[in-house]
């Protein structure tokens, strides 16, 4: 019979502990910094129905037009992104009702059926951060330098590029300059960016096509379109960036590939990522709120790639980060009896704290040795037939290899207690 050789799908990827390690690390840095900034965290479904993200992201994004796995004959979409889920729950649990300004963020994954490749996946994960309700461009600056602040304590260094994209109403006048520019170059642009022209003219700006990128240098920039509002907003999100030392650029060309955006827009760019450069991304979605059906409320946020970003983490080669599970203590038993022992020591030493392993299969001390140092094993508690004895193992700290005895007499009740203070009191010596 043949048998089908089962696999993950294309584009799906399995994370196997060594890099989990990788995962958890960004996940406890994310979190703790959010907490810093008082955000909160807000757990959201995978699935939601098509028609949020139709509405959020733009109809004629690449996300909705090719990218999203929709169950058609159920209306239900797996997510693309988290902002869209995010605001959902937002405007349906009246959030904004408790406090004017909601500062939240959610971790997890996200699909789209893009085209697999280095940092590209159709499973990926975010970090993803919002603040509801503020207008105010410190909030601007404050959410780039939060991004930047990641970047840096997980040793991880990009570049941040800024944008405005304006507003409702110096927007469509720029889009109509912009449309009568591209239509001179139209048979010169990429087949994408000739349907793009009318459709969503703006994607021509961030064509990869290196003849559309030259085309376009001299195209209207929207940053000279800008009105009054927008223009002094975008000038004060760039005060208050020099204020706090945040490094950027502008990059008048910025985009972003969804609709939403209103005002400022930013990227991480990480220029050893290869084509898929961009490790976080974000912006201002004033008027996306209101359109959903909710309040009338700004919003701002970002989304960090954790593919991307663990990526970055594996090419500064120093992957562990002495981040490796480490085992405080391996209990090598030699016998039956001291088997025994051991089982309920491994159990007792748990229950206080102490990651504690064992092997069961009876092997030799030579073999249970080496299974300590693969559990990158602090201690080895060996008991061996004639220590039971004298009711006695010896502890050896695998590092400098010194022994010591650790008497069995007062009973289960109190080993725990007992080598979680000889442990404790080696590491702060
Ligand atoms: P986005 O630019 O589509 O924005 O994605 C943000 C980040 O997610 C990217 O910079 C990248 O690191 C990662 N990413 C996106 N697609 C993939 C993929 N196929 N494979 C691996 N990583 C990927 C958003 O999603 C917005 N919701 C961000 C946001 C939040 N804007 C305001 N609030």
């Amino acid at each position: 019979m043949h048998l089908l050789k089962l696999k993950a799908i294309n584009g799906f990827k399995d994370i196997l502990p060594d890099e989990v390690i990788l995962w958890q690390h960004i996940e406890n840095i994310s979190r703790d910094i959010f907490h810093r900034f008082g955000l909160q965290e807000i757990r959201l479904p995978i699935i939601e129905e098509t028609e949020l993200f139709a509405r959020s992201i733009g109809q004629a994004t690449d996300i909705v037009e090719k990218e999203m796995y929709t169950f058609a004959d159920k209306g239900i979409t797996l997510r693309p992104e988290a902002t869209a889920s995010l605001l959902r729950a937002f405007i349906e649990h009246g959030m904004h009702v408790q406090q004017p300004v909601n500062r939240l963020y959610t971790i997890g994954p996200m699909f789209r059926h893009e085209r697999p490749q280095k940092g590209r996946l159709r499973q990926f994960h975010q970090v993803n951060a919002e603040v509801i309700g503020a207008v105010e461009p410190q909030v601007d600056a404050e959410i780039m330098a939060m991004g930047q602040l990641l970047l840096t304590e997980l040793g991880l260094k990009a570049s941040l590029e800024a944008n405005s994209l304006g507003c409702p109403e110096c927007r469509p006048p720029f889009r109509k300059k912009l449309v009568n520019y591209l239509e001179q170059l139209s048979g010169q642009l990429c087949s994408d960016c000739q349907r793009r022209t009318h459709a969503n003219p703006l994607r021509v700006l961030d064509c990869k096509n290196p003849r559309c990128s030259e085309l376009v240098q001299d195209a209207p920039s929207i940053l000279e379109c800008l009105c009054t509002e927008c223009s002094e907003h975008f000038a004060q999100v760039q005060a208050c960036l020099d204020l706090l030392g945040v490094q950027y650029s502008v990059n008048k060309f910025m985009v972003r590939g969804l609709d939403y955006y209103t005002r400022t827009t930013f990227e991480f760019i990480a220029h050893n990522l290869g084509a898929q450069s961009a490790v976080g991304a974000g912006g201002r979605y004033d008027g996306l709120i209101e359109d959903l059906g909710g309040p009338k409320l700004p919003g701002i946020g970002f989304a960090m790639g954790i593919e991307r970003l663990v990526l970055l983490m594996r090419e500064r080669n120093d992957d562990d980060l002495g981040l490796q599970q480490k085992t405080d203590v391996f209990v090598a038993a030699l016998g039956e009896e001291a088997a025994k022992h051991g089982f309920l020591l491994v159990h007792t030493l748990r229950q206080s704290g102490i990651k504690a392993a064992m092997d069961y299969s009876g092997r030799s001390l030579k073999a249970q040795m080496k299974q300590a140092g693969r559990l990158n094993s602090r201690y080895t508690l060996i008991i061996g037939e004639n220590e039971l004895e004298r009711n006695t193992g010896v502890l050896r700290n695998m590092e400098n290899r010194e022994q010591e005895d650790f008497t069995l007499e007062d009973g289960p009740a109190s080993w725990g207690n007992r080598l979680k203070h000889i442990i404790e009191k080696k590491v702060s010596l």
